[in-house]
């Protein structure tokens, strides 16, 4: 079950999957969006193909999990997460014995990534909030919050800490074209928290700077490449040049599942492009003429060299990226290893 965000603010609707073709059309129409979260679906949606599927022998069982692997990972290709949380969970049934193995597997592998998510999140919070200066104005930008994810969220995650320890003073959040996120999703989730929140369009930002009403700029990601170069939400390359340009920091806040040591930069990550309609309409109301051209990139590249720190559920990267990313990877398995050990 999952919130169906495009309904959100003014509905809170819970949807249903009952099929793995139900959850990668949820995951391709944005009812559930934000990489961590549809990397957690993703993982339920393998789950269900295993409960779904009418194979009597394991190795049949196995064709079914991937072929649900590869709808679900068809459905959106640059948040690495989504193909993480599915392989390790197809990974997980390929030590089975028997089907019923299979499905219990699957499904605890899928809930365990929930749970290890929620909890990457407060410990992304608990190493970021220091980071925010006190009585601070924060921008961020798309929705890195509670609704990316299991909860919490990975950016707000750090904001909702910060708020706690009394740092905050106003969250500044951008509109987020073409879809909203942030004025829908973002202020949203803030406003239900009770964090002061200011909405403004996204060609406002480079102002909001320059009269000094921020102190610090944080978003998330959906895939952080080797050396540190950052996709995250169209927008976020513009929201770091401006900080750089008014001496602003500017972190990048996101588990380690959104860290793909596989390319060694940014150039490799593919950027989905989504509909023109998301351009020419706004929530169904066409805004641009009928026949107008449009080009719709969901998300844009951040060089690392405008990264001020990585936050991390295991810490907080600095540049040299290739060097401190590489190094929270050895201590993640170093430590898993010793609780696998104990
Ligand atoms: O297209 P979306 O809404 O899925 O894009 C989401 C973002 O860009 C988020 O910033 C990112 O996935 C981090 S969510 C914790």
């Amino acid at each position: 079950m999952l919130i169906d965000q495009r309904h959100l603010p003014g509905d809170l609707r819970i949807e249903r999957c009952e099929s793995v073709e139900a959850v990668a059309r949820a995951i391709r129409e944005l009812r559930v969006r934000g990489a961590p979260a549809i990397g957690i679906a993703a993982g339920f949606g393998v789950a269900i193909a295993a409960r779904d599927s009418t194979a009597e022998a394991v190795a049949d069982l196995f064709v079914d999990l991937e072929r649900a692997a590869a709808l679900l990972k068809a459905t959106r290709p640059t948040a690495v997460n989504l193909a993480w949380a599915v392989d390790r969970v197809v990974a997980a049934a390929s030590g089975c014995l028997t089907i019923e193995e299979s499905r219990q597997t699957t499904l605890s592998v899928a809930q365990r990534i929930a749970r290890d998510d929620l909890a990457s999140c407060h410990a992304i919070g608990s190493h970021g909030a220091p980071l925010i200066p006190e009585n601070a104005r924060v921008l961020t930008h798309c929705n890195a919050g509670a609704l990316g994810t299991a909860g919490y969220g990975t950016a707000l995650g750090v904001i909702r800490s910060a708020h706690a320890a009394g740092r905050i003073r106003e969250v500044v959040v951008d509109e987020t074209r073409p879809v909203l996120q942030g004025a829908r999703l973002t202020a949203w989730e803030l406003l239900c928290d009770g964090i002061p929140v200011t909405l403004i369009t996204d060609n406002a930002a480079a102002h909001f700077m320059q009269r000094g009403r921020i102190d610090v700029a944080i978003v998330g990601a959906d895939r952080i490449a080797a050396n540190g170069d950052v996709a995250n939400k169209i927008g976020t390359y513009g929201v770091a040049v401006l900080a750089r340009a008014h001496d602003i920091p500017f972190y990048v806040a996101a588990p380690l599942s959104t860290i793909d040591l596989s390319i060694p930069d940014g150039s490799h990550i593919p950027i989905e492009e989504r509909s023109p309609d998301e351009v020419t309409t706004i929530g169904g109301l066409r805004i641009a003429p009928d026949n107008v051209r449009a080009e719709n990139p969901a998300f844009d590249v951040t060089p690392s060299r405008l990264v001020s720190g990585i936050i991390t559920d295991r810490g907080v990267a600095r540049a040299p990226y290739a060097e401190s990313l590489a190094a929270l990877f050895r201590e993640s398995t170093l430590s898993s290893a010793r609780q696998a050990s104990a």
